[in-house]
């Protein structure tokens, strides 16, 4: 009986009731409603995508379209099955839902997507009610960061630059940090760009380090961490290949001065060098010898190498003062040399039969000694011959 009384003959509770149930014969059709709920979504890449939209009420015949706003205009993203590779309906042939799913995301998927109701006009379909509209952001994961050092290799001392890049991250913000050998290392901002609003960033930090040549074996790492990570990602660097560790040369001094004709024995040492290309020869006054030994090239524990050579030669007379130069050529670099002087040291007087020798006499001839030693012969001849004179007379 209520349903066919006036309105004003309901109780309110089946006013409320009417109005909820949108009971037909109420107020004529039901009305045309499209409903898009989400506001904003949130899907990491590579996820699939679910945008919700469904209509109720009398719809007049016409499609339902999905498109994504995008600079000013729009861009159609669905509209019917198959022609939309990563796209699909979630109630295939759904009069209702129109519910779609967007497969593997990428950052370029970020965007407001709008469900649309058409209707058929005369010409082509007429817009006839828009959703409200649907924020979807991308998040995306950085790509594994790649350090990367000088242009070429670089000797202990003055700061040298390593760059970290990485990219196809959203949101922007993140943070790098580097590490020598675990060291926390003091580095400005990473720059990320584009500066403007974008679906994906890209990301380059740059750190000014002073090598060591301790640092053949040290570890530089670029480590970052991203709103999308459950752990920082990290890229290394050996700083060996940017560090030249050029040779400490010295020649081995031979007890000098040597005696004539002996052999004696210069050794050359170039020690703690990096990398290990390195050759070594020797030099007699200032020409090129190939009477060196070298021995094989060491590895130190430190990771620097040392190479050892050596030049045996007779010190002949001739030699007497000669400069033997050790030089090393180390990783194309200009030469590095060191030199020492052969010292002969003056031969002693050789004994003679009578106690004197040639030199000795040369001495007694040009001293006054000799007149003395006359003087002293005739001395002892006269006395000798007064005293056989003498004898005779007994
Ligand atoms: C990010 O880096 C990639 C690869 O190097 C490049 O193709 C892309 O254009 C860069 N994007 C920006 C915003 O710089
Ligand atoms: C860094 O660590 C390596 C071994 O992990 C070590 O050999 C090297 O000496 C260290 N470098 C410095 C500068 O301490
Ligand atoms: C050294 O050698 C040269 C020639 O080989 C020889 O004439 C000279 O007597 C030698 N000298 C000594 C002190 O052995
Ligand atoms: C060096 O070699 C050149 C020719 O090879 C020679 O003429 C010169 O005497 C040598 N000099 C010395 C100090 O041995
Ligand atoms: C070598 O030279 C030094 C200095 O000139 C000299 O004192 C020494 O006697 C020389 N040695 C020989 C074997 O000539």
């Amino acid at each position: 009986m209520a349903l066919s009384t006036p309105v004003s003959g309901l109780s309110l509770p089946w006013l409320v009731l009417l109005l909820l149930l949108e009971i037909p014969g109420a107020g004529g059709a039901e009305e045309f409603r499209l409903l898009q709920p989400q506001d904003a979504v949130r899907v990491s890449a590579g996820e699939t995508l679910t945008l919700t939209c469904s209509v109720t009420g009398d719809a007049p015949v016409g499609p339902v379209k999905w498109f994504k706003d995008s600079g000013g205009g729009r861009q159609l993203v669905y509209a019917t099955a198959g022609s939309f590779p990563r796209v699909t309906r979630a109630a295939s042939g759904s009069d209702t839902d129109f519910t779609i799913r967007i497969s593997d995301t990428r950052p370029a998927d970020a965007g407001t997507y709008r469900c649309v109701k058409f209707k058929k006009g005369s010409g082509a379909d007429e817009e006839f009610r828009s959703g409200a509209g649907t924020a979807v952001t991308v998040s995306a994961s950085p790509s594994a960061p790649s350090v990367s050092g000088p242009p070429s290799r670089a000797e202990p001392g003055p700061s040298v630059t390593f760059a970290c890049t990485s990219g196809g991250f959203s949101p922007r913000y993140i943070t790098v940090t580097w590490l020598k050998n675990g060291t926390k290392l003091p580095a400005p901002q990473p720059r990320v760009l584009p500066e403007h609003e974008s679906v994906s960033y890209n990301m380059s930090s740059t750190v000014g380090l002073s090598l060591t040549r301790g640092d053949v074996r040290s570890q530089l790492t670029c480590q970052i961490e991203h709103s999308t990570l459950p752990a920082p990602l990290r890229g290394s660097y050996n700083l060996r290949d940017a560090l030249r560790v050029p040779p400490r040369l010295r020649v081995g001094d031979p007890a000098a001065p040597v005696a004539l004709n002996k052999s004696v024995t210069f050794t050359c040492h170039a020690e703690g060098f990096y990398p290990k290309d390195a050759s070594l020869t020797w030099l007699e006054n200032g020409n090129e010898t190939n009477l060196g030994k070298s021995s094989p090239l060491a590895e130190n524990p430190d990771g620097t190498y040392t190479l050892q050579s050596s030049l045996e030669v007779k010190a002949i007379e001739q030699r007497n003062r000669s400069m033997f130069t050790c030089r090393v050529v180390h990783d194309s670099q200009p030469p590095v040399s060191a030199s020492q002087m052969l010292r002969i040291s003056q031969p002693p007087p050789k004994p003679s039969k009578d106690g004197t020798s040639r030199d000795a006499d040369q001495i007694l001839f040009s001293s006054s000694a000799l007149w003395i030693g006359l003087f002293l012969e005739k001395v002892l001849t006269a006395a000798f011959l007064l005293f056989l004179f003498l004898r005779s007379k007994e």
